[in-house]
């Protein structure tokens, strides 16, 4: 739908302050799986058109600092500062030098909303552009719509105004359909709103909102697009929405990955980032946490009580058994890591197999930096086994267990790094007797 590379641009808002998180963190830069809220909706947005490289603004206000700084590793986003939070229609006043002559689509959103889906949003820029709106509010069916501005809908089915609950009265109270914080706005035709909103209203505030009732005065078009899952309007304000929302990604993740032919033993103990793929006949076993992006093939067996913490790949037919730890770690097809080892910053052929107890020692905390080191086809390593990166095992090598690796083995050769066993005899009994001695 889109030709030009323009045409469609987002506005993040994201200056407000999250008191209820009562937290010196900003707000969006609380996390779930480890991103940043902030993070999930920038992503989302990068989604919506994939080959568009969308560019966002993100207003910024409370931790601007921070958050600007978490937001640097997006080339293609903006922030600007709202440096009091005077409400949603001057929060977005602030990224209009950004848009002055910018003819298309605006996406309006915020950025504590974590749970919206780029389809979403999809549907909604689709919809907004087939009714050649120059408003569209998203909006959301909610039986308690307590707190949300409520939608005052027209005869003809697009929206007249916006009521926020502090200002509506008991008919306008009743609506249950409300507005989920979401637009998209016909910029060359809205733009001039951004002047005139005034906030002569109970918060004393510069509401967005207030766009609706501007449109209807110009005869422009205002219309709402009403989501099917109101679960992805939830806002995080709260420790236990954010909880909710971790809990709502989780499960949905737990359900598509079932639904492609993955075992979860147990979803309950079980947590997997929406960014992990997983293949057929995968079994995960309980009490295991994968976080990050990772893509885990079929026929695997991954638990119980195993931690993949991001950029992990494991291949067909591999065993990742309990308490093991991986981290930026590739693993062949075939290869076990059964029992108690960390494997970080490392590749694994495949018919490996890792012995218990063993750990790659990929960091050193003086240079601050991490080494690789990579194990051939068929490399075997004993248990209790330290691998000190970096360094390189040819294929099949053996390596006795409780060794010390820290230099390269060839392929097909033991290496062995113990002191040898030594023996001596009636140790024991020497020792007795030199105590009872001590006794007399
Ligand atoms: C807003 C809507 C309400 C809607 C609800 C959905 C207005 C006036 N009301 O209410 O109709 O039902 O969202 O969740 O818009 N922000 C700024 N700068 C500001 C004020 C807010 O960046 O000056 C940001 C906040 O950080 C937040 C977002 O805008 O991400 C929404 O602000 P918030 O105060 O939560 O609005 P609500 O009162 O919830
Ligand atoms: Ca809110």
């Amino acid at each position: 739908m889109f030709n030009s590379k323009t045409s469609f641009k987002a506005v993040i808002l994201a200056a407000g302050k999250g008191t209820r998180m009562k937290s010196s963190k900003p707000k969006v830069l609380h996390e779930i799986f480890s991103k940043p809220l902030v993070g999930w909706v920038v992503d989302s947005i990068n989604e919506i058109y994939p080959q568009n490289n969308t560019q966002s603004i993100v207003v910024v206000g409370h931790g601007a600092d921070d958050v600007e700084k978490y937001l640097k590793k997006y080339e293609n986003v903006t922030c600007v500062l709202q440096k009091e939070q005077l409400g949603t229609g001057h929060a977005v006043s602030m990224a209009t030098s950004e848009l002055k002559d910018f003819c298309g689509t605006v996406l309006i959103t915020c950025g504590d909303t974590p749970l919206l889906k780029s389809s979403t949003m999809r549907s909604m820029v689709e919809y907004h552009l087939e009714h050649n709106a120059d408003v569209t509010v998203m909006s959301a069916i909610f039986d308690n719509p307590f707190g949300y501005g409520r939608i005052v809908r027209l005869q003809d089915g697009g929206i007249e105004a916006i009521v926020e609950q502090k200002d509506a009265n008991d008919e306008q109270k009743a609506i249950k359909e409300v507005n989920a914080g979401v637009y998209c706005l016909k910029w060359e035709s809205v733009k001039g709103a951004f002047g005139e909103l005034k906030n002569n209203n109970s918060q004393g505030e510069y509401y967005l909102t207030d766009i609706v009732c501007w449109a209807k005065e110009k005869n422009k078009k205002a219309l709402s697009f009403v989501i099917k899952n109101p679960d992805e309007t939830l806002g995080i304000n709260s420790r236990a929405q954010l909880a909710q929302a971790t809990q709502i990604m989780k499960n949905e993740k737990l359900n598509e990955l079932m639904e492609t032919g993955v075992t979860i033993v147990d979803s309950l103990s079980t947590s997997i980032s929406p960014e992990t793929k997983i293949g057929a006949d995968t079994v995960i076993y309980p009490n295991t946490y994968i976080n990050g992006k990772n893509k885990i093939g079929s026929n695997c067996k991954i638990g119980p009580f195993s931690h993949l913490r991001g950029n992990v790949e494991v291949g067909d037919y591999s065993k990742i058994g309990n308490f093991v730890e991986l981290k930026n770690a590739k693993i062949g097809s075939h290869t076990n890591v059964s029992h108690l080892s960390y494997v970080g910053d490392a590749t694994l052929g495949s018919n490996v197999n890792i012995g218990a107890g063993t750990i790659f020692a990929n960091y050193n905390s003086i240079t601050k930096e991490k080494k690789q080191s990579t194990l051939k086809d068929g490399v075997s390593i004993g248990s209790n086994t330290v691998i000190v990166a970096p360094v390189e095992l040819g294929e099949n090598v053996f390596v006795g267990a409780g060794s010390v690796i820290t230099k390269d083995v060839e392929e097909n050769s033991l290496a062995l790094c113990r002191t040898p066993q030594k023996e001596y005899p009636n140790w024991v009994e020497k020792q007795k007797k030199l105590l009872n001695k001590g006794d007399n």
